[in-house]
């Protein structure tokens, strides 16, 4: 073991307690006395309260730790509290943190929107900074709206876009929709995602006759079709990967039909699956693109971009934009995304994304081998997902849920995905330290093979 394992950070797990812990437990019995039922997950086994997070190490309020491999909802892609970050946060916070970001906007905002333009395929990019990825996708569904006069969208069976109510419009699972149906846009029609595996539910030819019809048919409620909107990985969904050459099919009938495509890489950008953008290897074409998690380095932040030219159909502001928010540009998730995008550009993080996703693919993919209940192990960069399914073949329901308390319990955070909840879902740092691979491959291994 080198120094930097001995370092919280590259720890293994090391649980004290039992999770949840005395403290813990407390802490839940008050969180439930105000805080609104639904929020925060609670039963015997959940939740566990953070104290403290750096790299891939989380440490709880009843000293146990664990290794993150969630990202903590992705975000954490160059670890928690990366010193870079840490810096960049107290330095700002010594000068500035709150501005005016539309009226009296502070420096960090010029900066940092210079530089996401740099990231995107258009010479002449454009940003809207937003604070959550789904007010990045609302931004880019109104941009749609405005620059092309129609409001009709489609998206994707199983897509997940966020949980605000026009964002909401766009996300295809019932259970965040059911309660609030009325209430949402109706002019989406949802048509179906093709896989690159043997279970996928259409084939790559009907996904595009359907999308087709989409375009020309409008949406449900009679409006024409202005975009169409799509994570190039659906993450949420259980890591859905395409079949080769659909993304770049997808962009050509987007062309043909005048329709704008939306790439949602809240989830997949900035280097999780492999590159800066996962739409540049997959060969989607976008007009426009949003971006979110790890973005801030652990701050709220994200961004809708465009080209100039689709941007300009927004008016010019006239004393009151638009769309705007109090926090917009704020500048210490500003600052700390400049310190996001040096390590990323300078590390040659969305390389190391890439070589340690298939590290762990394969490793994965060769200890579950013959597994009966893994119908696949598959991954993009690192966003891994581990299909879970019954003796019969059909989804495991609440699955992936019962793999990742056991997980928890020997220190290894990671969270459920799927309609059905039967995807184990890894997004970690790309800082693993090589001991937090093996123990984490060989741990959650043995869970899976073992597990009813
Ligand atoms: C692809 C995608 N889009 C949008 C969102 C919504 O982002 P937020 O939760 O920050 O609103 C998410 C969140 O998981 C996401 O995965």
């Amino acid at each position: 073991m080198t120094a930097a394992e001995h370092l919280f950070g590259s720890l293994l797990p090391d649980i004290v307690t039992s999770p949840p812990g005395g403290v813990s437990r407390d802490l839940t019995m008050r969180l439930r006395e105000v805080e609104s039922r639904n929020i925060t997950y609670v039963d015997s086994g959940w939740p566990i309260f953070w104290k403290e997070a750096s790299g891939s190490n989380v440490r709880d309020v009843d000293d146990n730790i664990y290794i993150d491999l969630s990202g903590a909802f992705g975000v954490a892609l160059i670890g928690h509290a990366h010193p870079k970050v840490v810096h960049a946060l107290q330095g700002q916070g010594q000068e500035l943190i709150h501005g005016m970001g539309d009226i009296h906007p502070p420096v960090r905002k010029v900066e940092l929107i210079e530089r996401l333009c740099g990231i995107v395929p258009w010479v002449d990019a454009q940003a809207v900074l937003t604070t959550t990825g789904s007010e990045a996708v609302e931004v880019a569904l109104k941009t749609a709206q405005i620059a092309t006069g129609n409001p009709g969208i489609v998206a994707f069976r199983g897509g997940y876009h966020g949980l605000t109510m026009g964002a909401l419009a766009v996300t295809d699972r019932a259970h965040f929709r059911s309660y609030f149906e009325d209430q949402l846009y109706k002019g989406v029609t949802f048509t179906p995602f093709p896989e690159c595996n043997d279970v996928s539910q259409v084939t790559t030819d009907e996904a595009l006759g359907l999308l087709r019809a989409a375009f020309q048919q409008g949406a449900p409620n009679g409006d024409p079709i202005g975009a169409v909107i799509v994570e190039p990985v659906q993450g949420r969904a259980g890591v859905r990967i395409p079949p080769d050459g659909f993304m770049a099919a997808l962009s050509d009938l987007a062309i043909e039909e005048g329709v704008m495509v939306i790439a949602d890489e809240i989830f997949t950008g900035l280097g999780r699956c492999g590159s800066m953008l996962a739409s540049e290897q997959l060969g989607l074409r976008p007009d426009i693109v949003c971006l979110g998690k790890i973005l801030g380095g652990g701050l709220p932040l994200s961004a809708c971009l465009s080209s100039r030219s689709v941007l300009s159909a927004w008016p010019e502001n006239d004393g009151e934009a638009i769309h705007t928010n109090t926090f917009l540009g704020h500048p210490l998730s500003c600052a700390t995304a400049l310190a996001v995008l040096d390590v990323l550009e300078h590390l040659g993080v969305p390389e190391c994304a890439r070589a340690l996703g298939l590290q762990m693919l394969s490793e994965l993919q060769e200890s579950l081998k013959g597994t009966e209940k893994v119908l696949e192990v598959r991954g993009s960069g690192l966003m891994i997902g581990i299909e879970l399914v019954t003796a019969d073949g059909s989804p495991w329901e609440g699955g992936a849920a019962r793999v990742a308390e056991a997980a928890f319990g020997q220190g290894l955070i990671l969270l459920p995905a799927g309609e059905h909840g039967n995807v184990v879902e890894l997004t970690p740092s790309a800082f693993l330290s090589e001991n937090q691979v093996a123990h984490s491959v060989a741990v959650l291994s043995s869970i899976i093979q073992t597990i009813h």
